[in-house]
C-alpha cells in the first residue's frame, strides 16, 4: 500500500507523518502522533468528540482525510489545555458537573475554545449554537450551558 508524507503543524508544533490513503485525521493524531485526547464516537460526522480547529475553524477530525492536512495548523484538546492545571474551559466544565463520562469533553471543550476564540462574551443562545453539533449521553447539557456562561463571566471580569 501506498504512504503518503504529510507536514503539518499541530499545537503549535510541525510534524510530518507517513500516512495511509483512507486513514482519517482523527486516526493520524491519535495513531501517529499519540493525540489521544481526540475522541472517536460515531466516526460518521455526527457525535462531534472528535471535533479539533483546523486552520481556525471547528472541524471533523474523523470526516478528513490525513492527507487532506497537508499545510494546515491544527490544534487538539492537548493544545487547548496548559502544561499543568487546568483552562478555563476545562475548570469551569467540573465545577458545574459539564461532564460524567467525559468522552465527549474534548469536543465540547474544543468547540467552546472556537466560540471564546472569536466571542468572548456569547449569549446563552450563541453557545447552545456553539455546542449544537456536539452530542452528550450524560448531562443533559445544562452543566455545559452553565459552564459556558462562567468562563464569559469570567473572561468579561479579566478585562
Ligand atoms: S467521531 Fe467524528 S463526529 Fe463522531
Ligand atoms: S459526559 Fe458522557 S457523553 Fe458527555
Amino acid at each position: 500500500m501506498t504512504l503518503h508524507q504529510v507536514s503539518f503543524t499541530v499545537n503549535g508544533k510541525k510534524v510530518s507523518v507517513e500516512v495511509e490513503p483512507r486513514q482519517t485525521l482523527a486516526d493520524v493524531l491519535r495513531g501517529q502522533l499519540g493525540l489521544t485526547g481526540t475522541h472517536l464516537g460515531c466516526e460518521h460526522g455526527v457525535c462531534g468528540a472528535c471535533t479539533i480547529i483546523v486552520n481556525g475553524e471547528p472541524a471533523r477530525g474523523c470526516l478528513m482525510l490525513g492527507v487532506q492536512a497537508e499545510g494546515a495548523e491544527i490544534l487538539t484538546v492537548e493544545g487547548a489545555s496548559p502544561d499543568e492545571g487546568l483552562s478555563l474551559i476545562q475548570e469551569a466544565l467540573r465545577e458545574f458537573h459539564g461532564l460524567q463520562c467525559g468522552f465527549c469533553t474534548p469536543g465540547m471543550v474544543m468547540a467552546l475554545h472556537h466560540l471564546f476564540s472569536v466571542n468572548t462574551s456569547p449569549t446563552e443562545e450563541e453557545i447552545k449554537e456553539a455546542i449544537s453539533g456536539q452530542l452528550c449521553r450524560c448531562t443533559g447539557y445544562q452543566g455545559i450551558v452553565n459552564a459556558a456562561k462562567a468562563v464569559a463571566q469570567r473572561l468579561q471580569a479579566q478585562q
